[in-house]
């Protein structure tokens, strides 16, 4: 190890105000940078329900292979199949799933087409993979389109790759037409829907009939679905591999129990979540209009709310303000988005008030004006 470089590359983080420290969160702020979208995992009756009925273990001392196919995460994996009418199989975190997704189906002799935008864990899986990668403009399905008829025919092994609702972003792709090309030019697809479980039910793929049309469905859970881990809906052949060949699901201990029991309590409570999921529409429209009347532009059309600063010291300074007002938003930097593009990420979620999101939008706008 080099530590001299090291410290040169944390100083340079330092000169453009991008060097990163834990922050303890402090709960007494109105907290806008939270992924709970639904509120579930900060929801006191539904804690108190599940702690009544279910008596968990704490760890599963164990891989899936070896003890860790405990009674409930058999349980989750039927009613998984059941419901989305796929295999289905629970990952530890979306981040293994997307990585080793990719990296376990795929090789140098692929070509993977992925939206400019996806996140970190599906470019890791890109790269351990091997495949030849292209990106398509963020969103931009004709841009897929040319890229598909210009390689088709150099490649037998095509994987596209999108997310739904994009989290830097608060915009959806459209994977009506995205499965739509799949009927046309034949390739895989994968789909990720970390930030549409939950505030669309089962997901937008679910929601649309499009579960079929979809190869890899992954799920992560630590967002809209208030938990940890993941699920991915695929086909059995794709599982039975899985389970044979796929590193980070066979060397790694299993998700405690207590986990897959929320994951399954959760799953089967899902559809009662409707006036939650409601309530949540309702304040998306209520926050974009504020943001209009006060000119503070987004292009996001869902619960994640993407206001651009740019600069980075700016932002900081900002958020600093905003904390001291009472409110917790952290100010989003290069790399997780592009050079140039600081902003601020909201996450709404339906126990805001009104007033809490009239009053955010009043002093955003002024720390915005004024803050140079
Ligand atoms: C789109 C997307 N996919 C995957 C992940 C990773 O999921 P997890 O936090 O479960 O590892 C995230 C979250 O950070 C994400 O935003």
């Amino acid at each position: 190890m080099n530590n001299k470089f090291l410290q040169e590359e944390l100083n340079s983080l330092k000169e453009t105000n991008n060097f990163r420290v834990l922050k303890e969160c402090n709960s007494s702020l109105i907290n806008f940078s939270s992924n709970d979208y639904l509120g579930l995992a900060n929801d006191k009756e539904l804690l108190n329900e599940f702690y009544s009925n279910y008596h968990c273990k704490l760890s599963s001392s164990s891989s899936r292979l070896i003890d860790g196919s405990y009674p409930e995460v058999m349980e989750l994996e039927r009613e998984l199949e059941k419901i989305y009418n796929r295999a289905g199989i629970v990952f530890n975190s979306g981040f293994d799933a997307n990585s080793s997704i990719i990296e376990t189906f795929y090789n140098k002799d692929t070509l993977i087409i992925s939206d400019r935008l996806n996140h970190a864990s599906i470019y890791d899986g890109i790269v351990n993979s091997g495949a030849k990668l292209l990106r398509y403009k963020h969103l931009d399905m004709e841009n897929l389109e040319n890229l598909l008829i210009k390689y088709r025919d150099k490649y037998e092994d095509i994987l596209v790759v999108t997310e739904t609702v994009y989290s830097m972003d608060g915009d959806v792709a459209d994977i009506k037409k995205l499965v739509e090309l799949k009927r046309k030019y034949n390739f895989d697809l994968m789909v990720d829907e970390a930030h549409s479980y939950g505030v669309n039910g089962y997901g937008i793929a679910y929601e649309n009939n499009l579960v079929q049309d979809i190869d890899f469905l992954v799920i992560p859970l630590g967002k809209g679905g208030g938990s940890v881990g993941s699920y991915l809906l695929c086909s059995q052949l794709c599982k039975d591999y899985i389970i044979n060949k796929n590193r980070k699901f066979i060397f790694t201990t299993a998700l405690p129990p207590v986990n897959n029991c929320w994951n399954l309590f959760i799953l089967k409570k899902m559809p009662e979540f409707l006036e939650k999921r409601e309530r949540l529409q309702e304040l998306i429209r209520y926050f974009l209009s504020l943001l209009k009347e006060n000119s503070i532009e987004t292009s996001s059309t869902t619960h994640i709310v993407s206001i651009i600063i740019g600069d980075n010291r700016k932002i900081i300074k900002i958020a600093e303000n905003l904390k001291n007002k009472g409110f917790l938003v952290y100010g989003v930097k290069e790399p997780t988005v592009p050079k140039g593009s600081a902003r601020f990420r909201i996450g709404l979620n339906p126990n805001f008030s009104k007033e809490d999101l009239e009053r955010f939008v009043k002093e955003l706008k002024y720390e915005i004006d004024s803050v140079l």
